[in-house]
């Protein structure tokens, strides 16, 4: 029996903005015959208008609220859920995340996400000063943050997709369902 065809559990994906999670995700939710729930694209849905308005207009502050509030209802549901890179920031969101795994958090270097993220318009965090030094201190910030939430860290620079995805599929296939 392969992994694709036995009952895996379904997982929450976590890490940096750039880290793949909503594309790695994509394929994950492919293999399991599950739907995606990408939490951003579902804040956006709900609030009826995009990340860098709903900063611009209401305030971090507000979407964080909106991320809390989407998580508690998207978390229970038969799906893979891709997170925003600021999940981890709320303590709520993280007691959500530790009481609902497996989570897995994609893993990687400054650079590697700097160079996938730059210029990036619909970023708001990004919208001003040096990309590569603002994923430095959000990493310095929130790694020890993800590293709490996790089950499994994937340390995904210099993996092609395919070994990234290979990687999860191998490590959910560990893991209990009930
Ligand atoms: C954020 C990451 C974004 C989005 C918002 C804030 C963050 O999601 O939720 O712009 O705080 O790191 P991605 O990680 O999918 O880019």
């Amino acid at each position: 029996m392969t992994s694709a065809n036995r009952t895996l559990a379904s997982p929450i994906l976590i890490g940096l903005m750039g880290s793949g999670k909503s594309s790695l995700g994509k394929r994950v939710a492919g293999i399991l015959k599950l739907p995606l729930i990408d939490l951003d694209d579902y804040i956006v849905a709900k609030a009826g208008c995009s990340i860098p308005e709903i900063f611009s207009q209401y305030g971090e502050a507000k979407f964080r609220a909106m991320e809390t509030e989407a998580l508690k209802e998207v978390i229970h549901k038969h799906a893979v859920i891709a997170t925003g890179g600021g999940i981890v920031m709320s303590e709520e969101n993280r007691g959500l995340l530790k009481n609902n795994p497996p989570v897995i958090w994609l893993k990687a270097c400054p650079e590697f996400l700097a160079n996938r993220i730059d210029g990036d318009k619909n970023r708001p965090l990004l919208a001003s000063g040096n990309t590569l030094n603002k994923v430095k201190e959000l990493a310095a910030i929130r790694s020890p943050l993800y590293q709490e939430c996790s089950n499994f860290c994937l340390p995904r620079d210099n993996m092609k997709k395919k070994e990234a995805l290979d990687a999860i599929m191998q490590f959910l296939s560990t893991w209990p369902t009930d």
